[in-house]
C-alpha cells in the first residue's frame, strides 16, 4: 500500500470518532509528519457550536502537543458523498507548521482530490508578516 493511501486509510479510520451529533458531517483527518509518525484526529463538535473542533487541527494539535512540528501530508476523510476541503481556520493553523503540505481528500464516493496547502491558501499571512519576526 503506497503512503497516500495508507495516509488516507488512517483518515477513514479516526473519522470513526467523530463526535458530530449537531452537524451530522464526520470527519478524520491524518496528518504525516517528517519523522514518519502519523498523527490523527476527528471533529468534535460541542452544544455550545462555537466551540468545535476540526478534525485537521485535532491532528495537529496531537502532533505538536507531542513534538512533532514539521510535516509531510495530510489526508482529510468525510463521510458526505462529496470531498470536504478545509476550512480557512485549519488552513491557516496548518500554514504555521508547514510551508506546503500535500493534502488529498476524499468524501464517501468518487475519486480523492489531491491539493496542497499552497494552493489552498496562497499568499498566506504568517510570522514574517510581522515586524518582530520578519
Ligand atoms: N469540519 C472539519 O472537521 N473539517 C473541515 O475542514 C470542515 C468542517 C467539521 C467541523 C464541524 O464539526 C462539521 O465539520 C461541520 O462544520
Amino acid at each position: 500500500m503506497s503512503t497516500r493511501d495508507e495516509l488516507l486509510s488512517a483518515a477513514r479510520e479516526a473519522l470513526a470518532n467523530a463526535h458530530a451529533p449537531y452537524s451530522g458531517l464526520r470527519v478524520g483527518a491524518a496528518l504525516l509528519g517528517k519523522s514518519g509518525r502519523t498523527y490523527t484526529g476527528c471533529n468534535i463538535e460541542n452544544a455550545s457550536y462555537g466551540l468545535t473542533i476540526c478534525a485537521e487541527r485535532v491532528a495537529l494539535f496531537r502532533a505538536v502537543a507531542e513534538g512533532e512540528t514539521a510535516f509531510q501530508a495530510l489526508a482529510v476523510a468525510n463521510d458526505s458523498p462529496q470531498a470536504v476541503y478545509p476550512c480557512g481556520a485549519c488552513r491557516q493553523v496548518l500554514s504555521e507548521f508547514a510551508d506546503n503540505l500535500e493534502i488529498i481528500i476524499c468524501g464517501s464516493e468518487g475519486e480523492p482530490v489531491e491539493t496542497s496547502l499552497a494552493q489552498l491558501l496562497p499568499h498566506a499571512f504568517g510570522s514574517s508578516d510581522l515586524p518582530r519576526e520578519g
